[in-house]
């Protein structure tokens, strides 16, 4: 179980244990971090020459082009590997602070979805936007659309052809200082997650069962990324699923942003 901080705590370690376990996983935490940093670099030189010599492509047999789709493939997944693994680390050296401001959650889940259409499109998914007005949330609009992002991107991803995705957003009134919260949605009718899965797929590199014997891409870093996200503001995940039925993510944000002493940027507990 790798990279797993809650890993000391259920397995009933002492203060010692847990201050060698802690240690260990800084270690890694920084060998990760310095090797995805090293990793960017050739990587954009491979896709940089990849496209050039996608601009000669006429000179290229037809299997040619073939293997230069393979690479180029490749090196975008590793690409966006290594950014994520990076940003998740900047995230838990406290390095990574919001940029917090007031956030229309209608253009947040209307640029989300449009963001998406193109590659639903590809596989013959619609996405459905169904968001009713509300106050401003406090947050960082450009993390929050990388929340949306991996939810709606997995959606689709574990959606069959032909099926519908459905992206809701609902203001939640509350009297007091927080001023309520607001809730989004995103429902599909695809693959469905085996129930006794899902707490864990909130980890790094973990991905259910049927996902993986679906043969469908994936590295299992994008819920980490929602989980992170979403606590640093201050809200929380919620996930329902059957099993070959579909699944519902639900994010749920305070407007009033993260809570008073947990300041953005601060170190979050991944689990
Ligand atoms: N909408 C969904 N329907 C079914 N399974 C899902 C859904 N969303 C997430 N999962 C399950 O949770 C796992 C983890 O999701 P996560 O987004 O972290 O990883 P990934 O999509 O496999 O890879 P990555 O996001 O890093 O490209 C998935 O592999 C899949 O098993
Ligand atoms: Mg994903």
């Amino acid at each position: 179980m790798p990279w797993d901080c809650a890993w000391g705590a259920q397995h009933g370690m002492g203060q010692h244990g847990m201050g060698e376990q802690a240690d260990e996983q800084r270690r890694r935490e920084e060998f990760l971090a310095i090797v995805s940093h090293e990793m960017r670099t050739p990587l954009t030189s491979i896709i940089s020459f990849g496209e050039l010599i996608r601009g000669e492509a006429e000179g290229l047999s037809p299997e040619g082009r073939r293997y230069l789709d393979i690479i180029e493939r490749a090196a975008d997944r590793l690409l966006r590997l290594v950014s994520d693994l990076l940003m998740l680390s900047r995230i838990e050296e406290g390095a990574l602070p919001l940029d917090l401001a007031p956030v229309d959650v209608l253009r947040l889940v209307s640029d989300a979805v449009l963001a998406a259409t193109p590659l639903a499109a590809k596989q013959d998914i619609t996405i459905h936007l169904d968001a009713t007005e509300g106050p401003m949330l406090r947050g960082d609009h450009r993390r929050l659309l990388q929340v949306l992002d991996n939810l709606i991107g997995n959606a689709v991803k574990f959606s069959h052809p032909h099926t519908l995705v459905r992206v809701t957003a609902r203001f939640h009134a509350v009297r007091g200082p927080e001023g309520g919260t607001w809730r989004i949605g995103v429902i599909d009718t695809g693959i469905g997650i085996p129930p006794d899965e899902i707490e864990r797929l909130f980890r790094r590199f973990a991905r259910a069962s049927n996902a993986r014997t679906s043969g469908l891409p994936g590295t299992g870093l994008g819920l980490s990324i929602v989980k992170v996200i979403t606590e640093m503001h201050g809200g929380h995940v919620r996930v329902h699923s059957v099993l070959g039925e579909g699944t519902r993510f639900s994010v749920i944000l305070p407007v009033a942003g993260p809570a008073q002493g947990q300041l953005p940027g601060q170190r979050v507990g991944l689990s």
